[in-house]
């Protein structure tokens, strides 16, 4: 259901970037702080289904979801209407001030939905970083201790303490420090680069590292991205998550799952998560809440939840009426669209495209992800030195013929598919075709 009256079909009426998004581009260099890019050089005018539409009227389809924020697309039904009664009634109050009902029925929606069946809390803020800092802020109330640690490859934000979390230097902490303090990196699970050390061992390894470095007696937080998203859609080997959460459990130190970009039924489960069973201590979620809007929670068990003192969290916009209507709207799509279905049905179509064209082509080192989480690892044909340029080559040969892809991995050489799941298997196969065609042409 794309439930949009956009026509679905990609559909180029100028050369990319069109004549209107030049100018604006123009504009944007001079107004906007250049530290802020843009992987596509057209504007947006209106998106919905799988399709955006720029300022010039050319139709581009939709591989990347806002970086998996539109799962139920950029303009769902529901979500639109939500959104529209919500300002009608009212824009903000602060439910720090005046409370209002939507931002409890998020919290109890978040409290069903999330992994496992014990008593929950939720806490909500705006973006994935601020969820993130504050998971680690409740669990350093709650255990009195003060190291976290993050794994390799790992990406969770741009603040002060996510910087610290994140692993890559270029462009996320490169002269941005000093960084937060008491933050470890353990190595974590990458099947294709690490010779296949499988998910148990791979755990013993950090564990081990973990012990002597830090101490499990010192440790209030590990956080862990399920499926990691901006390190490269890197799936870890069965077995390393569930491990990492039971020695968690036996040494008291909060288990946090970072699902800003796995969350909401993106890898074809709820959470990602769910695929193997493991119930986290806290869960953090954003992207994918709300439709679009900018809504990010922290969720727990409630032992852990409430030990923040009154006052210790929050924010002014946090849980803003708009974006807690909207996820309300985004949660409903989700479950009575069947949108977890359709994240495995899509992973069934493009993993098949991506394994023929890997099976011809060893410059497609890897095919990875699950659901509509999906990428690849491009390499130097017939061996596993990363190859950036290849990766930038083809999405911008993509981009040229009105494809949205993004590019990520610590080596910059990942090719990732993020489509919102409101998209048609005919865009998807139209997609697929030129990229295919991308790598028949560029050599
Ligand atoms: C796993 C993960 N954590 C945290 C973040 C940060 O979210 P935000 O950009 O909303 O601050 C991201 C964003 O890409 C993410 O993928």
């Amino acid at each position: 259901m794309t439930g949009v009256s956009l026509e679905q079909k990609r559909r180029l009426v100028t050369d990319l970037p069109g004549p209107r998004s030049q100018e604006l581009m123009a504009r944007k260099l001079t107004a906007v702080a250049s530290g802020v890019g843009t992987t596509v050089p057209v504007f947006a005018a209106r998106a919905g289904g799988g399709i955006v539409v720029d300022v010039d009227g050319n139709q581009l389809i939709d591989l990347g979801s806002g970086i998996a924020v539109t799962t139920v697309g950029a303009s769902a039904p529901r979500v639109v209407a939500a959104v529209t009664e919500q300002v009608e009634a009212f824009t903000h109050t602060c439910f720090m001030v005046t409370p209002y009902e939507s931002y409890v029925a998020v919290a109890e929606a978040l409290n069903r939905v999330t992994p496992g069946d014990h008593e929950k809390r939720s806490v909500l803020f705006n973006s994935g970083a601020e969820a993130v800092e504050n998971a680690v802020k409740i669990a350093r109330a709650h255990t009195g201790r003060d190291a976290v640690v993050v794994f390799d490859h790992a990406y969770h934000g741009r603040t002060n303490l996510t910087m610290a979390m994140t692993a890559k230097n270029m462009p996320y902490k490169h002269g941005f420090g000093p960084f937060a303090p008491e933050v470890y990196r353990a190595p974590g699970s990458y099947p294709y680069r690490d010779g296949g050390v499988d998910g148990r061992a791979a755990a013993a390894r950090a564990i081990d590292q973990i012990e002597k470095q830090i101490g499990a007696d010192n440790l209030a937080a590990l956080v862990i991205e399920p499926i990691q998203g901006e390190g490269g859609f890197i799936a870890p080997a069965t077995g390393f998550l569930p491990a990492l959460a039971s020695w968690c459990r036996a040494n008291g130190v909060v288990f946090v799952a970072d699902e800003v970009q796995t969350g909401f039924a993106r890898t074809g489960d709820m959470f990602a998560c769910d695929r193997e069973g493991v119930v986290p201590d806290l869960i953090v979620t954003a992207k994918g809440i709300a439709g679009g809007l900018p809504l990010s929670a922290v969720t727990g068990r409630a032992e852990i939840m409430d030990a923040p003192h009154v006052g210790g969290l929050g924010g002014t916009y946090g849980g803003n009426p708009i974006a807690c209507a909207a996820a309300l709207a985004a949660l409903e799509t989700i479950e009575a669209d069947g949108l977890v279905a359709r994240a495995r049905a899509i992973e069934d179509r493009v993993r098949t495209r991506l394994l023929r064209l890997s099976g011809t082509d060893s410059r497609l080192g890897d095919v990875r992800g699950r659901g509509a989480m999906l990428a690849v690892e491009l390499v130097r044909a017939g061996s596993q030195e990363p190859d950036p340029r290849l990766a930038r080559d083809v999405s911008r040969y993509a981009h040229q013929r009105g494809v949205i892809v993004l590019t990520c991995g610590t080596y910059g050489n990942v090719l990732r598919f993020l489509p919102p799941l409101s998209i048609s298997d005919e865009l998807l196969d139209d997609a697929f075709d030129v990229l295919t065609a991308a790598f028949e042409e560029i050599r």
